[in-house]
């Protein structure tokens, strides 16, 4: 279901492996006008017809929307069937309802490609992982931000043009943004979540903050560091046991090994408790490294495997977003300022792009200013090592002071 970027990429993949043994029997799109690579016999246009193929042993749906995907998978799972999706945005939002389907009527759903493209990251974490708790799983989710980062900072690009360049590549939405104001690694981070914490996060849940507001005069404060400006997830389980989640732009030294993760790369550091750390890179979208990750997909398929969601079966951890965490704020308004109550504040003053300042403020709040944040065109990034949310510190100054 779907031949568009990752559904051709994977035809292609078959096509180059017949030793695989996989036959691409029927193959359903939306659009009956459209020119396409193959004769067009090969093409039908009513998704539905391969639910009610029997013959198929495996479903793969990779089509563009969302809702309709969420339809397709559900019925393919109350039949019991093998499926796997692509579909980041629809798991986010319907995980336990599938993961109970599963369950309920004995199918299996697998899902690689939708995080990290070729980065066999959910399998790591399923697989390996199931069992050692982790203390933090970070990372590059989102290569079209990354690309635009990457050549804003190399060759001192403004924003628009970066993006138009990412456009140009194929690398970006046509609307970019599900890319750039982070709503898709967001939705990555949902889908971690359930794998290296066993939590059921609401997409809402999860603060998001993209590039959208991002300029030279940015770049150029963390360039005088030293430092990257990166949109990263963060999963990070807390001494006190509780999870946070969150997606941001962040400073990143040379010394992290997102620092040379360029261009339309993803790559994801795991803190796990006895392994150590470990470091995984590598293409996050695109047709091949894609079509790669479901090839894997149906490969585990065929081995009747699938993900044991281990930590999913064990207590829950609480999930919290009551931290402190220290910003650079830059924003066309200094009203922001007040929004966010930043405390602490370390550096202020007035540029050539408007207020900013490095403080703090709690993750709870931007989350509740989001939207604000949004439309006055700021740009907050986390400071310091990202592994540094500075727990409760407010709450405790506050209680000093009263
Ligand atoms: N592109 C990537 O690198 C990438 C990476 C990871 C995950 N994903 C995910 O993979 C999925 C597919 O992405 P894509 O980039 O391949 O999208 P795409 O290039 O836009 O292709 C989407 C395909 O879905 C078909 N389609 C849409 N609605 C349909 C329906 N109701 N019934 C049957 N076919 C339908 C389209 O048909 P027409 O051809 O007729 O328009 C098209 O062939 C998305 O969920 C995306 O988030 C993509």
């Amino acid at each position: 279901m779907g031949f568009g970027c990752v559904g051709q990429g994977l035809y292609d993949i078959l096509q180059q492996l017949p030793g695989f043994g996989a036959e691409v029997r029927r193959i359903a799109v939306k659009n009956p006008t459209k020119t396409r690579s193959l004769p067009a016999d090969r093409f039908e246009y009513h998704a539905d017809a391969l639910l009610d193929d029997p013959e198929l042993d495996v479903l793969v749906e990779v089509i563009d929307d969302a809702a309709e995907a969420f339809r397709l998978v559900k019925a393919a799972l109350q039949q019991g069937r093998r499926v796997v999706t692509a579909n980041k945005a629809m798991l986010a939002r319907h995980l336990p309802e599938l993961v109970q389907l599963q369950d309920e009527f004995g199918g299996t759903l697998l899902y690689e490609a939708a995080v990290c493209g070729s980065i066999p990251i959910l399998r790591t974490l399923d697989a390996h992982f199931g069992s050692e708790p982790l203390r933090s799983v970070s990372g590059i989710l989102n290569g079209s931000s990354n690309y635009v980062l990457t050549r804003m900072t190399q060759e001192g690009t403004d924003y628009a043009a970066a993006l138009a360049e990412a456009q140009l590549l194929g690398f970006a939405e046509t609307d970019p943004t599900l890319d750039m104001a982070a709503f898709d690694p967001r939705s990555k981070a949902v889908i971690l979540a359930a794998h290296a914490y066993g939590l059921f996060l609401k997409p809402e849940q999860v603060l998001h903050l993209g590039i959208e507001g991002i300029t030279p005069t940015d770049i150029a404060y963390a360039k005088a560091q030293g430092l990257k400006i990166k949109v990263v997830a963060t999963l990070e389980q807390l001494p006190d046991g509780r999870v946070t989640a969150l997606v941001a732009p962040t400073f990143v030294a040379e010394s992290s090994p997102l620092y040379t993760v360029e261009h339309e790369f993803n790559g994801v550091i795991l803190e796990a408790a006895f392994a150590g750390t470990q470091f995984l890179r590598g293409r996050g979208a695109g047709g091949h490294p894609t079509g790669s990750a479901v090839l894997a997909d149906l490969a585990a398929l065929r081995q009747k495997r699938a993900y044991t969601y281990t930590k999913l079966r064990q207590p829950a951890a609480a999930f919290t977003t009551d931290l402190a965490v220290e910003i650079y704020l830059r924003s066309p308004s200094e009203s922001i300022r007040e929004d966010l109550a930043l405390t602490d504040i370390s550096l202020e003053g007035t540029g050539p792009d408007g207020y900013f300042a490095v403080g703090f403020t709690t993750l709870a709040r931007l989350l509740k200013q989001r939207e604000k944040l949004r439309e006055a065109g700021a740009l907050v990034v986390r400071t310091g090592p990202i592994s540094a949310l500075q727990e409760a510190r407010h709450s405790a100054q506050e209680a000093l002071a009263q």
